[in-house]
């Protein structure tokens, strides 16, 4: 759409920058720029403009839209993107779309998900205007055993696009929560397929769910669940901006993938669970209640080294802890 090639060059101008450079650039009259200005202008971006020296950017509104997350990601990324108001769960319709030949780097954005997934069969809230909804398509060509070091690689990938696109820090719960102030501002939910024969995993559907805007959570969840928002004294933060992050570092872990000792170093560096009392999932004693212990290590395949209570030693590879100090466990 123009109005979206228009947004991109006065975004990634310093300074002014002339309509007719812009209509130049993109072959297209000067009427057609101004009329896309104001397009731009109805949806809320601050544009201003000057007779002699043109158009500059001076505000960009909170809207999750095709135009607006790819004016930060560069031109010739391959994959497409497809960007929703509301969908039942960005990683469904990514699913479809791999089923019908998407490429390795396709991302499904929504505003909105309606039936939105979190690990273990439960739900993820995801209310429209206030969180990042994305799924991202990798296709990494390796067996099904290196899961577990890709979801770990996400979250560090999610962690640095936090930092870039913010310039906030955050830290992670093994596996792979990523928390601010010791609450959780975003979940990853990696689906999977494997191919019978070979073992190697043929579609991987890496969802990632940030809580940016919300200023509130209902009370069940109010003492595990926090928003980038939130942590910030409530300032409010362009959610196109950090959707772009996202994308520019899935898109460098897949160039970087399998082999890169940045994600073991940096994952250790962002976790917070070792050295904490923690409760293990599903792992059971006899009574039914999780095992607990102490984690005292990321192995380097991103296992938990935990030693459990009974004096056994445990590298666990999947399931979920509970950490002391955490989310509300004491
Ligand atoms: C969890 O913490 O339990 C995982 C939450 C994963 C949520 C994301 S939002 C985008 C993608 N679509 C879904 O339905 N779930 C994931």
């Amino acid at each position: 759409m123009l109005k979206d090639d228009v947004l991109k060059l006065i975004s990634r101008e310093k300074s002014y920058i002339s309509g007719e450079t812009i209509s130049h650039k993109l072959g297209v009259s000067r009427a057609a720029v101004n009329t896309a200005v104001k397009t731009l202008r109805e949806e809320g971006y601050g544009i201003d403009s000057s007779t002699k020296k043109g158009y500059l950017l001076i505000s960009s509104p909170d809207i999750l839209s095709k135009g607006s997350v790819s004016v930060y990601l560069p031109d010739n990324r391959s994959g497409d993107l497809l960007v929703f108001d509301s969908v039942d769960s960005t990683n469904n319709v990514l699913k479809d779309l791999a089923s019908k030949g998407a490429v390795s780097g396709t991302v499904v954005i929504a505003d909105q998900q309606t039936g939105g997934k979190g690990r273990r069969g439960r739900s993820f809230a995801s209310p429209s205007g206030a969180g990042i909804y994305l799924s991202y398509l990798f296709k990494p060509d390796s067996g099904f055993d290196k899961i577990s070091d890709l979801t770990s690689w996400t979250a560090v990938a999610v962690s640095d696009a936090i930092s870039s696109a913010y310039g906030l820090d955050s830290q992670i719960k093994w596996v792979n929560d990523l928390l601010m102030n010791r609450k959780k501002i975003c979940g990853i939910l990696t689906e999977v397929t494997v191919e019978g024969e070979s073992g190697f995993i043929d579609t991987c559907i890496i969802g990632i769910g940030v809580n940016v805007n919300e200023d509130n959570f209902p009370p069940e969840i109010s003492e595990i669940a926090t928003s980038i928002s939130m942590e910030n004294g409530g300032k409010k933060f362009v959610r196109a901006e950090l959707a772009a992050e996202i994308i520019r570092s899935m898109d460098k872990l897949a160039a970087n993938w399998p082999e890169d000792p940045y994600y073991i170093e940096r994952y250790r560096e962002l976790n917070i669970t070792t050295g904490s009392k923690i409760t293990a999932f599903p792992q059971m004693t006899e009574n039914g209640q999780g095992r607990t212990g102490k984690a005292i290590a990321i192995n380097d395949d991103f296992s938990l080294k935990v030693e459990f209570d009974d004096g056994s030693t445990e590298n666990l590879r999947s399931g979920e802890v509970s950490v002391r100090g955490l989310y509300g466990y004491t």
